[in-house]
Formats: C-alpha cells, structure tokens, sequence
C-alpha cells in the first residue's frame, strides 16, 4: 500500500493519523510565514508548493509507541522535522542547480541564490525556537542529526578520500544526509509521546536505515519516474556531477573489468562532459534507464530496508507495528 492510499483509506487509524497530518500541515503553514510581504513568499515558497511530508507521517506513526500520542508535543516535533527538511531542501537546491523543486521553480531559480539561502536559515531557525521548547533531549537529538545533515552534504561535496572505497563514502554520505533526520523523525515521536529510550533508540535505527533506502531509491526515481510526478528534473545529480548508487556501480564494474559496452558509453558520456548540449543528458538518461545497475540499485534499495525492519523487533505486536512495515516498504517501492 501507499502512503497515499494509507491516508485516504477509512480504516479508523489512518483517519486519525491524517487527521493529525493535517494538524501538522496548518502548523507548517504559520511556521513558514514572516511578517514582511517581501521575503514571506520566499519562506512560504516550497511548504506552499507541497511536498510528501513522509518525515512527519513518521514521527506520527513513532508517537503511537509512547502513552500519550496526542500530546501537543508530538505535532511539535513533527513540525520541526518538516522545516528542518524543508530548510535544507532551499540549500541543496542552490547546491545543487537545481531548476524544479515540488513541481515549481526552485526558490533560487525565482529570487536568487542569497535569498534562498537566507530563507533556508530562517526555517532552520523557526524549528530551533520551537523545539527549545520540547527539552533538553529533544534539543540535542535535533542539534546532532542537524550536524550529521550537514556533514553528510559536505561529504558529498568533497567526495572520498584517495583510497576510499566510493560506495562505502557513498552509503556514508547517504546515512548523514538523509538518514540521520528520518532517524530523528522516528525518534522525536517516540520521546514527544514519552516512550521509552530503548524504543526510541530501536527506532531511530529503523529510522536511519529507511532512510538510506529513500535516498538510494531516489536516485532510481530521479532517473526513471515522470518528472509530472516527481516535480523534480530527471538527470539534475549527473548534469551537477554529484555521484549516485547507479553510476558508481558502473565505475565499480569499470575497475573490475567487468563493464559492459553500454555502460561504458554512459561513463564516456559523463566523462566528456557537456550534458546541456545537444539532448546529450536525456540520452545519458534513458540509457541508464535501460541498464541493469539502475535495477541492482533498487535491489540495494531494498536490503536496507530489510535490515531496518529487524529494529521492529521490539514492538512486534504493537497496533503501529504493520504500519511501520508499510511505511517502510512505500519508502522505496514509490512513484515520486
Ligand atoms: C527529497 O525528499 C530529498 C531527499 C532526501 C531525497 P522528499 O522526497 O521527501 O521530498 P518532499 O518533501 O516530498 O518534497
Ligand atoms: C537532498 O538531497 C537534500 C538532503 C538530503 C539534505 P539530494 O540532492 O540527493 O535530493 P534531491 O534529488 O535534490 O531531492
Ligand atoms: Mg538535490
Ligand atoms: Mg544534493
């Protein structure tokens, strides 16, 4: 099942978790406003654009672990983790060139790059302010996967070390980047309804290797889904040179000997370079489209989200459990 289908389905549990989603969005919404008509439409750009809002979905779903799901705390905590994620969306998007975000312009694309920046920091500092009000734990959990956030970027910036294994810096970086705040997504729920450490701590592992699988299938998605439904522009990672799971399994096969004809002609292609010209990344694009790394990177996919869901372990028989393994299988098996 889909997170979508999950959420418009009337089973009497997902009303109530949608009904708290929508809690959530209306906070998100007030959250990213600022009073000054000039840079409000940049904060509110991309909340207002949409979005899954998976990572709070979760922290949702985690709160059922504690005794009191319904604590304001938890849409709270769901909150921050939105506008954590939405903040580093504006900067990876500068980071990253990106034209299309949520189906729209990305916010650089519209008011440039300092803006967008700056926009970013302001939401970075409306998550700060409210869970300063969450305690002294909530406040460090955030602060470290906020840091882990930010390494991972720069990792990804600065690339491996000489004789780092790529794939392993890679699955690194994966972990940092987009990991540590699904990790916190789950934690947060748990802490903001007061379960205990040892759930939150076995969640948060969950949390961390789903993650990895999103971000690993999102390379997959970003070459092969409709960009309709994606709201993203296929080929952006490979235009920009940043490295993912599909091509650096062909530079893998290349250092072993074992690439095949096609996959050479895409690492050629990537390597010559000057992928805006002549319909030179669209063609890069459907021949990884063709190629069975892009089916190996899925399967990758789907090992982490194997090895998450032994972190379950804990909570088997609890009523949120089938719906953490849903919530996991939708985070790679997904259209955008
Ligand atoms: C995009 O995250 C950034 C990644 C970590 C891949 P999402 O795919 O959750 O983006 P939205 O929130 O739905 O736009
Ligand atoms: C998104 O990363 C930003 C973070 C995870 C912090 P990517 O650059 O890999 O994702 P998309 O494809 O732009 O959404
Ligand atoms: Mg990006
Ligand atoms: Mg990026």
């Amino acid at each position: 099942m889909s997170v979508t289908e999950f959420l418009a389905s009337d089973d009497a549990f997902a009303q109530r978790i949608a009904c708290r989603l929508g809690d959530v969005e209306d906070l998100l919404h007030a959250q990213v406003r600022v009073d000054d008509v000039v840079v409000d439409s940049t904060t509110a750009h991309l909340a207002d654009a949409g979005g899954k809002r998976l990572r709070p979905l979760l922290t949702l779903l985690t709160s059922e672990l504690g005794p009191n799901p319904d604590a304001p705390a938890v849409l709270d905590a769901a909150v921050v983790i939105e506008l954590t994620h939405l903040a580093s969306l504006y900067h990876d998007d500068v980071m990253d060139q990106a034209p299309r975000r949520r189906g729209v312009p990305s916010a650089q694309y519209i008011f440039g790059n300092s803006s967008a920046i700056m926009a970013g920091d302001v939401l970075f500092s409306r998550a700060s302010k409210i869970v300063a009000g969450l305690g002294e734990k909530a406040i460090y959990m955030h602060a470290a996967s906020f840091e882990r956030l930010c390494m991972g970027q720069l990792h990804e910036t600065v690339g491996p070390l000489e004789n780092e294994d790529h794939i392993a810096h890679h699955l690194q970086v994966l972990a940092d980047k987009t990991g540590s705040l699904i990790a916190a997504a789950a934690h947060h729920g748990v802490l903001a309804s007061g379960g205990s450490d040892e759930v939150g701590e076995a969640l948060a592992r969950f949390g961390e290797r789903i993650g990895v699988a999103f971000q690993v299938a999102d390379d997959v998605i970003d070459l092969s889904a409709d960009p309709a439904l994606t709201g993203k522009t296929p080929g952006t990672d490979l235009l920009e040179g940043v490295p993912t799971m599909p091509t650096l399994l062909l530079e893998k096969y290349r250092q072993e000997g074992k690439l095949d004809a096609a996959g050479a002609q895409i690492l050629a292609m990537l390597n010559e370079g000057h992928l805006e010209e002549d319909g030179r990344l669209e063609r890069v694009v459907q021949m990884l489209r063709e190629h069975p790394v892009l089916a190996q990177t899925q399967e990758i996919a789907q090992s982490w989200v194997d090895e998450a869901l032994e972190f379950l372990a804990p909570i088997h028989g609890h009523h949120v459990y089938d719906y953490l393994v849903m919530f996991a299988h939708a985070m790679v098996d997904r259209m955008a």
